[in-house]
């Protein structure tokens, strides 16, 4: 069998490309090198596209970035990749001095906006590659919170209540926007941006003061913003897989050390507890999972997502937070490690995501 050229891409322009870094790391180094053939792609935080010959030990700590520079100086490359259709019409990447290579797939490790949102999936789809993971509409659905709160609300799917608004609304009219907050709902509550990830301008607000400042750091990342009920619950994952017909894992649950689930205690505290499976009763997990795959399906996901909900302590009501298309994916990740513990292992995973991509791609190709 002939080997399958991979492009695997990283970094972007995302509050999430330290992420991206540590995720890429762990694909590149569980990849059987015997199945494929890697070529790797960094995107710096501007948006600038390299390639990467180097280390796979020099990606996390960025130093990446001056390697590629350095190769393509001494090789008389341009550093930059353009990415364009080729005249083949599929599966080529142009790179800055004509030379191409021909790439069967990409797996874009990309986390958040830029990433994870349907745009890079977008320009794929334009040059016509097989790629990792789940199509435009469901990436960026998924990764905008106002507009999939919404689907979900129509669908019935249980979540906490919302409100979104956007930036200029609340500069227009502050004390409305605030006074609305108030009324709907009583502290705490979370204030997000729209689209975001990794907890990344996220903050759990107890009173009008914090409010304000809640807002004004979330429109740092967004125009659009989503404020909910602070729901009193635990906090379960489950990683969904599949194509037309996914299957869900055991569920997990996150026991976060600070306040809530933030930045800090996602990837450097190190101190949050995870019980993966997690100890719930039969009938909860048996709704979990089923509630992770309705929602996989109703968003029209394909690959792969990490659902992730609250199970109220008070009601025991299962309540869906969000679904994260291109979830952390270490080898320490809850989304590979919910699979090892529903039996899957991390190489094989990624085997299944690359065949997932091929798979979809030719079913899509014969539609037109
Ligand atoms: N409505 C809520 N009630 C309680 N905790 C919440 C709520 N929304 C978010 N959180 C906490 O904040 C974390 C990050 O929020 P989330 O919506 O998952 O954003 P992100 O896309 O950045 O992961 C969650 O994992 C959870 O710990
Ligand atoms: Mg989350």
């Amino acid at each position: 069998m002939s080997k399958i050229n991979v492009m695997v891409v990283f970094g972007g322009r995302s509050g999430e490309h330290e992420v991206s870094l540590m995720s890429a790391t762990s694909v590149l180094r569980a990849m059987n090198k015997e199945k494929y053939n890697i070529t790797t792609v960094g995107i710096t935080k501007k948006g600038i596209w390299k390639l990467y010959r180097g280390s796979i030990d020099k990606i996390q700590s960025g130093e990446w970035e001056g390697i590629a520079d350095n190769w393509a100086k001494e090789n008389n490359f341009s550093t930059n990749i353009s990415v364009l259709p080729s005249e083949e019409g599929k599966g080529i990447i142009n790179f800055g001095d004509g030379k191409t290579e021909k790439i069967d797939v990409v797996f874009p490790v990309l986390h958040g906006p830029f990433g994870e949102d349907g745009t890079i999936q977008g320009l794929f789809e334009m040059m016509n590659i097989p790629y990792v993971g789940t199509g435009v509409l469901a990436s960026s659905l998924a990764m905008d919170k106002a507009m999939s709160k919404k689907l979900f609300e129509l669908e019935g799917i249980p979540q906490a209540k919302y409100h979104a608004f956007l930036v200029k609304e609340y500069k227009e009219n502050e004390k409305e926007v605030l006074d609305t907050i108030e009324e709907k709902f009583t502290y705490p509550v979370f204030v997000k941006p729209a689209n975001m990830g990794s907890s990344v301008g996220i903050t759990k607000v107890h009173n009008r003061e914090k409010l304000e400042k809640a807002i004004e750091l979330a429109a740092k990342y967004d125009r659009k913003i989503v404020v909910e009920e602070g729901i009193n619950g635990r906090e379960i994952e489950c990683s969904v897989l599949g194509n037309d017909e996914p299957i869900a894992s055991l569920p997990a649950e996150i026991i976060p050390s600070a306040e809530f689930y933030d930045y800090n205690d996602k990837y450097f505290a190190g101190t949050s507890k995870f019980e993966i499976p997690a100890n719930l009763p039969e009938d909860v997990i048996e709704g979990i999972r089923s509630l992770s795959v309705k929602v996989y399906k109703l968003l029209d996901c394909s690959g792969l997502s990490r659902v992730d909900c609250f199970i109220e302590r008070d009601s025991n009501r299962i309540l869906l937070n969000e679904v994260n298309t291109m979830p952390g994916f270490t080898q320490i990740s809850m989304y590979p490690k919910m699979w090892e513990a529903t039996g899957i292992e991390y190489e094989e995973l990624i085997d299944r995501l690359i065949e997932l991509a091929i798979e979809r791609f030719n079913e899509r190709s014969i539609l037109g």
